[in-house]
This record gives C-alpha cells, structure tokens and sequence, in this order.
C-alpha cells in the first residue's frame, strides 16, 4: 500500500477498524481506550478527541497479518515476523533509492510562525506517571553527519508546548550518536517528524540498521519503488511526500529535559533529551494522526519485534560460532520477561566444565549490533532433550537438573541500557548464567521420564478412525 491511510480504509472495510465519536479526553482516558481496543485485535479511529483538530488512529499493526496485509498479500492470508524478515532481506540485497518529487500530499497546508500549534494534536498522555503527552507513531528523520545518509527511526517525542518538544534518543539509537555530533561541533541540527507514513518506511524505520545504510533506501527495497520525498520548508531534508504530517524542527542543546513514559516490557522508561523548537508543520488537507498505544500493548511490540527480530537472527548466527557443542539457540525478547533478552542454548555436552565456559564466552561476546552483555540478562544452557522454543521447558530443566550453588553464575556490575530501570549506571546490573544440564554422573537419574513406543504409535489403530462428518 502506498500510504498509510490506503491501510486504515482496508482495515475499515474488513471490519477491523472501529470509529469511536464520543468525545473523549487525550489525558488517560484516550489510552485506557485505545488498550483495551488493542486487547481485542481491533484498529480504532477516534473522530473526537477533546481539544483537537484531527482524528487520531491506531492499533493498524497489532497483528502481523497486516503487515502482510500491506505489503499486498491477500487479506487474511498468515504473515509472520519471519515473513517480513525475509522480505527485509531481499530489500537489503536490492535497496531502491527515494525520488524527490516537488509537489506532495504532505504539504496540503502550511503552518509556520503563531500557527505552529503542537496543543492541535490529539497526543494521549498514557499512564499516571509520564512527565506528558507523548507522540508515539512518528519516524524521525535526520542526517548521519558523517556520511550524509539519511537516517530514520521512531522515537518518542514528549509535548512540551506550542512549539517545542523532546525528541528522545536511547543510547541504542543511531540519532543519539548524531545529537552528539551536532553537540560537539557546535553544528544546527534539523530533524523532521513524519506522522502517518506508507507501510514500507514504518518497517524500515523499525529496523536496525548499520549507521552507514539508509532507511529510505529499504523502504524503497521492501516496497519495490522509490519513496517519494519532498524537500521540507525549513531544511534541506528531504521528509515523506505522502505522510499525513511533518513536523520541521531544530535541536537545542542548550536545553535538555528527563522524562519518562510506561515502556514496552510493562515499566517505565527513563529518558534525557534535548529540546527542538518546532519550526514548521505541514499536512495532508484532511490529515488522520497515528499513534501507537505505548506500554506493553500490542501494536507496540509487534512494530518493535521487527527489529528484536533481525537482532536475534544475527546474534543466533554469532553465538552458534563459540562451540561446536551447541545444537540450537533460541533467545526470548518476550516483554514478560523484562526489556532485555534471554538466550538459551542446547548442547550436547562432553565435560561438565563445558556450559560454565560457554556462558562466560558468550557474555563476552561481541554480538552482532550491540555486545551481548549489554542486551542479555540471562544465558541458560541445556540439554538437548528440552525445547527451548518453550519457556516452560527450560524453566523444568532449571527446577530439576540444578542443585549445585556452582551451577548458576551472577556476574555483577555490568552496564545495561537505560530501559533496565532496576539498574543505574553506578551500580551496574547482573547478569545471570545457569547450567540447566544434567551432570554426567548424573545422567541416569535425570532424563525425562519416556514411554517406549509412544512417539511411533497410532491411536486410529486402538480406536478406530475418528468418525467422517457427515454431509448434508
Ligand atoms: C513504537 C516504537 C517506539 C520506539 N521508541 C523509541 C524511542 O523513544 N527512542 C529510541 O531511541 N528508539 C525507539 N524505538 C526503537 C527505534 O525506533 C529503533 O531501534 C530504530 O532502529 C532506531 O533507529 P536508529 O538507530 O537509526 O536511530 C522505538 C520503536 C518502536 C517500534
């Protein structure tokens, strides 16, 4: 779909999008909606959000079939996380290059100087303790200093007033590396906001990808046509001819503000930015504003997991070269267990020593984008015989093959990223390695109960076949 309204009127048509016209108050209970819309599986439209000039829409991509969806696969056909991988892929291997175009939807209307009124958008304030109102659904755009190349990413952009926001940048982002830049060398830094962009660039914006590669150039991959851009008011950046809105701004180092917002593994997440005065906002003529329920809600994590995706594919590629020992990887970026990973390996093991120095390699391991141990809280090392697809499993293999203290290591004092809350930069954070393997001396007594037999056997063969329905 080349837009992202297209994908609104394709859910509307299906049945999958509700439009809610009761007037309703862009302070929490905007968010207690729209949560327990995304609950049930449904996209929403709210046309009255109280003191707001445009309707704000969500939960587009709550499921993964829809991304399916819009990338023109057949409405309700199965599309996963590992679909869109593939399909990142090839973008990869076939980038297309964006178009400039001079005359585009995006700039419908104008609004510079007094009309700049960021309080015009129905921006939610999610949870009780958030510093404000957050913009979710936008994709930064700005240029890698270095190499020119234009960047893009979500980032969650707290209202500060009319003309002013905060753009924040994790300490993972490719845009804190340029905020800092721009710092050191005392350079104007512009950055645009697209609200409301075409499928392609909101999975490539989600991505990670190398600082020297552009998002734009996968977009236009995924999509198999260039993005179309328009050269903003305000800057030479080029911003998304077809969003529903830009906002133009420059960054302010002078003034930086922490704020926190309910983040994706259910905590809240801290965060130091610095200030941009809004410059300029643009619109489609009837423009529709997107935004993404924050916290650990649906839309949130399936957009977040394309990323966590292709992180995973790589690291399980990296960690598979420490040992020929290890049969299958499996890690966990599932936000009931926190916002950090957890890796899980299968060996087939030789010596007892084995797993200990297999979780202190891998800890110490490079990674693919970032180090592992400042991503992964916890490596458990199993046997072959569990499934480590499943949690319950490994957590079987930890409650009945560990007894020794020697099998589980903490490795104090370790530097996380900012959203392991529990964690300061002073103190550090653990990090928790477990020998869930059966000993060898202890093997006979540890193996899973089995029945001989049971694998192979028929049931038809002892109960008959289970009777054909009948047909009218
Ligand atoms: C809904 C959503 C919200 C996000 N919010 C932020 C954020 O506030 N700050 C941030 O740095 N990354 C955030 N991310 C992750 C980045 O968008 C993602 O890691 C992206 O690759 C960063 O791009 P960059 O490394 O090119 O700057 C968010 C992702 C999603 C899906």
């Amino acid at each position: 779909m080349h837009d992202f309204r297209s994908l609104a009127k394709a859910l509307e048509a299906r049945g999958e999008l509700l439009r809610i016209s009761r007037p309703v108050d862009s302070r929490h209970e905007l968010a207690a909606v729209m949560a327990r819309l995304e609950g049930d599986g449904k996209a929403f439209l709210f046309e009255n959000v109280k003191g707001s000039k445009y309707p704000l829409a969500g939960g587009l991509f709550n499921r993964t079939e829809r991304f399916g969806l819009a990338l023109g696969r057949p409405p309700g056909s199965p599309y996963t996380h590992a679909d869109l991988d593939r399909h990142i892929e090839q973008a990869k291997a076939n980038p297309v290059l964006p178009r400039m175009v001079s005359d585009a939807p995006s700039k419908a209307v104008v609004l510079t100087g007094s009309e700049i009124r960021l309080q015009d958008l129905p921006v939610p304030t999610f949870f009780e303790l958030d510093t404000g109102a957050f913009i979710t659904a936008a994709i930064g755009i700005a240029r890698n200093p270095r190499t020119g190349a234009l960047n893009a990413g979500f980032y969650r952009t707290l209202i500060l007033g009319d003309d002013i926001f905060a753009i924040n940048a994790s300490s993972l982002s490719d845009l804190r590396r340029f905020y800092q830049h721009a710092e050191q060398n005392g350079e104007e830094m512009s950055i645009a906001l697209a609200i409301g962009v075409e499928p392609s660039l909101l999975f490539a914006a989600a991505c990670k990808l190398p600082p020297t590669v552009s998002e734009f150039d996968i977009a236009g991959g995924i999509k198999g046509a260039p993005i179309e851009m328009v050269k903003a008011e305000t800057s030479d950046l080029p911003v998304p001819a077809n969003a529903e809105f830009i906002i133009e701004g420059k960054v302010d180092f002078s003034r930086r503000v922490n704020n926190v917002l309910g983040e994706y593994a259910g905590q809240y997440g801290p965060e130091s930015a610095p200030v941009t005065r809004v410059v300029a906002i643009t619109h489609r003529r009837d423009p529709i504003f997107y935004s993404i329920m924050a916290g650990k809600n649906p839309e949130h994590n399936t957009i977040g997991n394309i990323a966590t995706y292709g992180i995973q594919r790589d690291l399980s590629a990296k960690l598979l070269q420490l040992s020929p020992a290890i049969r299958k990887i499996k890690i966990f970026t599932e936000p009931k267990l926190g916002p950090m990973v957890h890796i899980v390996m299968a060996i087939a093991k030789t010596d007892d020593e084995q797993p200990k120095q297999l979780i202190r390699q891998a800890f110490a391991a490079p990674g693919s984008i970032f180090p592992v141990s400042r991503i992964a809280r916890r490596i458990v090392i199993v046997d072959e015989d569990i499934d480590i697809e499943s949690l319950e499993d490994v957590e079987w293999a930890i409650w009945t093959r560990v007894a020794d203290a020697s099998k589980v290591i903490v490795i104090p004092g370790m530097q996380s990223w900012e959203l392991d809350r529990a964690s300061s930069e002073k103190r550090g954070s653990m990090r928790l390695g477990i020998d869930a393997t059966m000993d060898m001396a202890d093997r006979a007594a540890l193996v899973r109960p089995r029945i001989p037999g049971f694998d192979n056997l028929r049931l038809e063969d002892y109960v008959g076949k289970p009777p054909g329905r009948s047909v009218a």
